[in-house]
């Protein structure tokens, strides 16, 4: 549905000189799929979005959108291929002087008959879940019920594709999630394709297909959620996917010392991760049995993504040493992956 060429795209700076904000990136979007952009702040994001409806204009790259090349056409062909093409923001940028009712109806003013028009404006008010907000000025709406008004707003051409920039980075966790499950309903609805700009994995976790990871204007790794979070061949990939998982909080606790994670000579606190899909054979309390080891396990963090279990487990491992390394071995050999954390004993507990 979407498919961006070796984009490119810079900007003068204050200096002098030039930013590159997006480098020679491609990608594709398939119909109906939700696409997740990641990055820090910087990173080229929202100058790459704002490239697929083409707000910007690369400097090198061509942009398709349902087959058609948005960077051949001429200034009015351009703008009704625009319609198709809606877009949401995290400030919301809805008109204060307007009513929900009025900033719905405000791009379809020139296109409709009064009477359609007010039927297809409510009509999109009761897909958002606000039919009975229609008199209410954005002030007197929350943050969650104006997002809402702009999707329903975004919505209004009936475009194939939905662009959203940071559209929850401004929302509590509560309403994130209620927009998020819109923007799923919307997408099995009406089939739409979105793509999802943000910096927090768990919007990602939460609806994407796939995601692509974007680091100083590229896109350093891309793929279907699943496999990226089971085994991300990035730093910063990892980084993110830390985030979302209650493991990372392991590292906190060997800083601090705590009881939890105090090792005796000859043990060591392994990671493992899945990174398969369908793993279901009972590995701990197989390496106990097979090789005489004992695992202890600090914290677990599995969870469903796509139908089917990711994440992994900290636990302590303690026995003969080659047992050990036997055991581990024989986890890789499972599709686990293992990350021994530490293996230094702490000396007041020995
Ligand atoms: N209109 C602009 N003029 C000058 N520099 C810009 C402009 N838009 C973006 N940039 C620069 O391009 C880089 C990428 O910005 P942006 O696409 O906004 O990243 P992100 O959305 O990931 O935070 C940044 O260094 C930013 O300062
Ligand atoms: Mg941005």
């Amino acid at each position: 549905m979407i498919v961006l060429q070796n984009i490119s795209k810079s900007f003068p700076s204050e200096g002098g000189g030039s930013v590159e904000a997006v480098r020679n990136v491609s990608l594709r979007v398939g119909k109906g799929e939700i696409q997740g952009v990641i990055g820090f702040s910087g990173a080229g994001k929202s100058t790459l979005v704002r490239c697929i409806n083409l707000l910007e204009r690369p400097d090198a790259g061509e942009v398709f959108v349902g087959g058609v090349e948005l960077t051949a056409l001429s200034d009015g062909d351009l703008r009704a291929a625009r319609k198709k093409i809606g877009m949401i923001f995290q400030q919301f940028n809805l008109f204060a002087s307007r009513t929900a009712w009025g900033n719905v109806a405000y791009p379809l003013q020139y296109s409709m008959t009064r009477a359609d028009r007010a039927e297809k404006v409510a009509a999109l008010l009761r897909l958002v879940g606000l039919e009975d907000k229609g008199d209410a000025y954005p002030s007197q709406l929350s943050g969650g019920q104006k997002q809402r008004v702009a999707i329903a707003r975004a919505l209004a051409n009936e475009p194939s594709v939905l662009l959203c920039d940071e559209a929850t980075s401004a929302l509590d966790p509560q309403t994130t999630l209620s927009i998020l499950r819109l923007l799923k309903e919307l997408n099995v609805k009406l089939g739409l394709t979105i793509v999802v700009i943000t910096h927090e994995m768990q919007v990602v976790k939460e609806i994407c297909d796939r995601v692509a990871v974007m680091e100083n204007g590229e896109i350093v790794e891309e793929g279907d959620v699943f496999s990226v979070f089971a085994a991300p061949k990035k730093q910063i990939t990892r980084d993110f996917i830390d985030t979302t998982s209650n493991l990372s909080k392991i590292h906190a606790l060997i800083a601090e010392r705590s009881p939890l994670v105090r090792l005796k000579p000859g043990e060591r606190i392994v990671r493992l991760r899945y990174v398969e899909k369908n793993v279901s054979e009972a590995l701990i309390s197989t390496i106990s049995r097979k090789f005489d080891v004992n695992a202890n396990i600090i914290f677990g963090d599995i969870e469903f993504l796509g139908g089917a279990p990711i994440g992994g487990l900290i636990i302590i491992v303690s026995g003969q040493e080659d047992r050990i390394e036997s055991a581990l071995s024989f986890l890789r050999s499972r599709n686990v992956s293992v990350e021994v954390i530490s293996d230094e004993p702490d000396r007041r507990a020995a």
